[in-house]
């Protein structure tokens, strides 16, 4: 497996949005001017691989194919550890043709070394990759979402898969239809979450095991910029356009954000953490408490 930070991403080159599986997605509003949003998603596409090279990360591009647009959003294509990779299962029909073609990219990247081992999950579970099973650098668990897409029973796959908790949080609502729509651990330990996205039991759990100066509150205008799905090394951050309020809150923290316009994306209901898939992730790299701030509320 590899050593330094490695990021999946795959070229837009197919992208569109032509149907609807979560209330973001917004096929009108692609019709009404398909070349030039696709001429859009190219320019920002370019722009998120600037943003991530900038943060440190290397990069694998794989290609998508014709007919499966949402294959730009690998965060749900697998969950990877330590060299280890579980292929995703697809709710929807819509996004079950892209299980074959990531297969073979995994495979490839196994081929080659970048992987060790990929598997399969059992029949009838779902489980959409990283985007609702997230793995938390600072405490060493996996935190996975269930509800709208991924099925409960995957927590359970998860953790025999890769040796690791995984606390398992309930989805809400139809909007946070993937965890990491409303949820994001960061470098420092801090949890940049959406309170009403998460059932209340969930919430209970999650403040339970997160103590209050660690918990960062989106709001709906933060969750509306897609900026809580943002991707994370050390102090930077790669997420959409923000708003003020998290350039505030994360600034104050020591983060350093890049800013990239992903509206294109935001049509299918995905910000910058859905086009990524971290690829060199070791559970023996917990780095608790790594920010500055954090040093400061722990001492
Ligand atoms: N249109 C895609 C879907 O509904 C967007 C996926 C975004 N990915 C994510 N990890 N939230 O499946």
């Amino acid at each position: 497996m590899i050593d330094r930070p490695t990021i999946l991403l795959v070229a837009p080159t197919h992208y569109d949005v032509s149907y609807s599986i979560n209330p973001w997605m917004d096929p009108s509003r692609w019709a009404s001017d398909p070349r030039g949003m696709h001429g859009s998603a190219l320019r920002a596409f370019d722009q998120l691989r600037a943003a991530l090279e900038g943060a440190g990360f290397a990069l694998e591009i794989a290609s998508g194919e014709p007919g499966l647009p949402d294959m730009v959003f690998p965060a749900n294509a697998a969950v990877v550890l330590d060299g280890r990779a579980m292929l995703a299962r697809f709710r929807y029909p819509q996004r079950q043709g892209e299980e074959v073609p990531f297969a073979r990219v995994f495979e490839g990247l196994r081929a080659r070394g970048v992987l060790d081992h990929v598997s399969v999950l059992p029949e009838g579970c779902y489980q959409e990759g990283a985007g609702d099973c997230i793995w938390d650098a600072a405490r060493g668990h996996f935190w996975a979402g269930f509800g709208p897409r991924s099925s409960r029973e995957a927590a359970g796959v998860m953790a025999r898969y890769f040796g690791k908790e995984v606390v398992a949080l309930e989805l809400a609502t139809a909007q946070s239809y993937h965890l990491d729509v409303c949820f994001c651990p960061l470098a420092g330990g801090e949890i940049l979450y959406y309170p009403p996205a998460l059932a209340e039991t969930s919430l209970r759990e999650l403040r339970a095991r997160v103590p209050a100066h660690l918990r960062i509150e989106a709001d709906a205008d933060d969750l509306r910029h897609f900026s809580v799905n943002a991707v994370n090394l050390h102090d930077q951050v790669v997420m959409t356009r923000t708003t003020p309020h998290l350039r505030t809150a994360l600034g104050e923290r020591g983060y350093r954000l890049r800013e990239v316009d992903l509206t294109p994306f935001m049509l299918s209901g995905g910000g910058a953490y859905c086009m990524t898939l971290r690829l060199d992730r070791r559970s023996a790299d917990v780095a608790p408490m790594a920010m500055p701030s954090v040093a400061t509320a722990a001492a």
